[in-house]
């Protein structure tokens, strides 16, 4: 079996006496205004204002996303200096998140033991777990059958002025955020239905979630058509993950629900070969929910959460399922398919039925879902439909929070025609092309009852063309931090 490199794992700890501690790099922050970190002022008394004169000359700024390597001129402490731009603006948590993840990739040229961060005292403490996390998010990267590794991570990275707590959260959800992008980076043979309910299972051994697997005999006693379908023209069966768990005592759980098709040849709506090649990414939807699964437990947020998991392949064969097949789906709705391309959908119909079976107070989603939310939004940007405001307004203050930009798109009634059938109860295209997301969303409206709802569709931003100074090429575990945010903070 192809094995890819283990996910990198730092030595991750707090410090104290930045300046005495022989490390490779110290890093530093500075803000666009120029006023002096106490270490940066601490280095610049000990260098007879060395730094000062830096700034003056114009030499390092503290423009945000700056990054400046310089060579101590102590011959004690610190061998080098990264000095990290802050910019102008607030210091949130997503400039956290991102200034830890810069700095790691800026130093992954060569190996270093020991790296010390000491930006945190620019930043309010309720954003140092992010600077961790960030920090560890940093360490992936896409390159994972490398022998040589692209991007060498430090031995120890130590944190001053961050609490224990600050630390243990920030690791929890960098970790999280990287199991997530892992599970997508990994190639369609590696990552299929049953490998990745299996690499599931072993991830929460031991945790206080619990793995349950529908294998296909399950599927079919328990009617989920729909997933069977998608799954029929490929020789690896499909497979339903429901992972639970209970922080929250007796109350009704959320629900996330993802998009799990581990690959999406687009079947015999065959897509072509430049449409093909990153659909190995058409599991993020469910990768995301592992991820925030295995935050929200490492967390141990008190609250109940299940995490149910779509997993099919999307291929072509003689079983495929064809245009003009009907599918009764688990829900009794019937589904007219016109396109096997739009197989998200078809996953989904199944999933969220068995979902709002636990009778959840709310239910997320999240889809690689449709071309047209990239259209619609560009890559950055993932789309937001829901059928409850208030739950729709939870959700965006947490990604607002972290910093992972969103837009809602309306859901007016106008758009349920386009999705009406001839034949069947609805049909898995919308009228041509337009308003795509869109009518993909009223589609899985019919699957949701009456439970409170928010659609992600998450195609643009869960997987990246390029990469950027903070990550990484490929996926990019988008959402893994809002949703246990939302879990953390959510009222409903
Ligand atoms: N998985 C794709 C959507 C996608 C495209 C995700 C690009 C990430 C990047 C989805 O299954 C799909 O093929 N959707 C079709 C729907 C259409 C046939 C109605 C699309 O968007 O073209
Ligand atoms: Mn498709
Ligand atoms: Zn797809």
């Amino acid at each position: 079996m192809l094995d890819s490199n283990p996910i990198p794992a730092p030595e991750v700890s707090t410090v104290t006496e930045v300046l005495e501690q022989k490390s490779d790099v110290l890093v530093a922050g500075l803000t666009e205004e120029g006023s002096l970190s106490s270490t940066l002022e601490a280095v610049n008394k000990l260098t007879g204002g060395w730094v000062q004169r830096l700034i003056e000359d114009g030499e390092i700024r503290g423009k945000r996303g700056e990054l400046t390597l310089l060579a101590s001129p102590t011959d004690t402490g610190p061998r080098m200096l990264l000095i990290v731009g802050l910019g102008s603006g607030e210091l949130d948590r997503h400039l956290a998140f991102e200034s830890g993840a810069m700095v790691v990739r800026r130093l992954g040229d060569r190996q270093r033991e020991l790296v010390i961060l000491s930006i945190s005292e620019s930043f309010p403490e309720a954003a140092h777990d992010a600077l961790v996390a960030g920090t560890l998010a940093g360490c992936e990267q896409q390159a994972i059958y490398q022998s040589e590794p692209a991007l060498l991570i430090p031995e120890k990275i130590q944190f001053s002025g961050v609490s224990d707590d600050s630390i243990q959260r920030g690791c929890a959800i960098g970790e999280s955020i990287n199991h997530t992008r892992r599970l997508v980076n990994e190639p369609p043979a590696v990552v299929f239905p049953e490998s990745f309910a299996d690499k599931a299972t072993s991830l929460f051994e031991g945790t206080s979630v619990t793995v349950e697997v529908w294998d296909e005999k399950r599927l079919i006693a328990e009617g989920c058509r729909a997933i069977l379908a998608v799954g029929a023209g490929s020789s690896k069966s499909p497979r339903l993950l429901i992972l639970r768990y209970n922080g929250g005592g007796s109350e009704k759980p959320l629900a996330l629900v993802g998009k799990g098709v581990t690959f999406d040849s687009g079947g015999l709506s065959l897509k072509p070969s430049a449409g093909m090649i990153d659909m190995k990414c058409d599991m993020a939807g469910a990768a995301t929910v592992v991820g925030a699964m295995h935050g929200i437990a490492k967390l141990g947020l008190q609250r109940n959460v299940i995490g149910f998991c779509g997993l099919a392949e999307n291929m072509v064969s003689g079983d495929s399922y064809k245009l003009g097949d009907v599918i009764e789906t688990r829900s009794g709705k019937t589904i007219e398919i016109l396109n096997t391309d739009a197989e998200g959908r078809v996953v989904l119909a199944d999933t969220l039925d068995v979902a709002i079976q636990h009778e959840p107070r709310a239910m997320v989603d999240l889809a690689t879902l449709t071309g047209a939310c990239m259209v619609a939004l560009g890559t950055d940007v993932a789309g937001l439909m829901t059928n409850d405001q208030e739950v729709c307004d939870e959700l965006q203050v947490a990604t607002g929070t972290e910093g992972e930009p969103v837009w809602q798109l309306p859901m007016f009634d106008s758009f349920d025609e386009k999705v009406k059938s001839k034949v069947a109860d609805i049909k898995n295209v919308g009228e041509g092309r337009w308003g795509g997301a869109i009518t993909a969303a009223k589609f899985l409206e019919n699957f949701v009852g009456d439970i409170p709802w928010v659609h992600i569709d998450i195609a643009g931003p869960a997987f990246a063309d390029g990469p950027k100074p903070s990550r990484d090429a490929g996926a990019t575990g988008v959402m893994v931090r809002s949703l246990i945010r939302w879990v953390e903070n959510s009222s409903v």
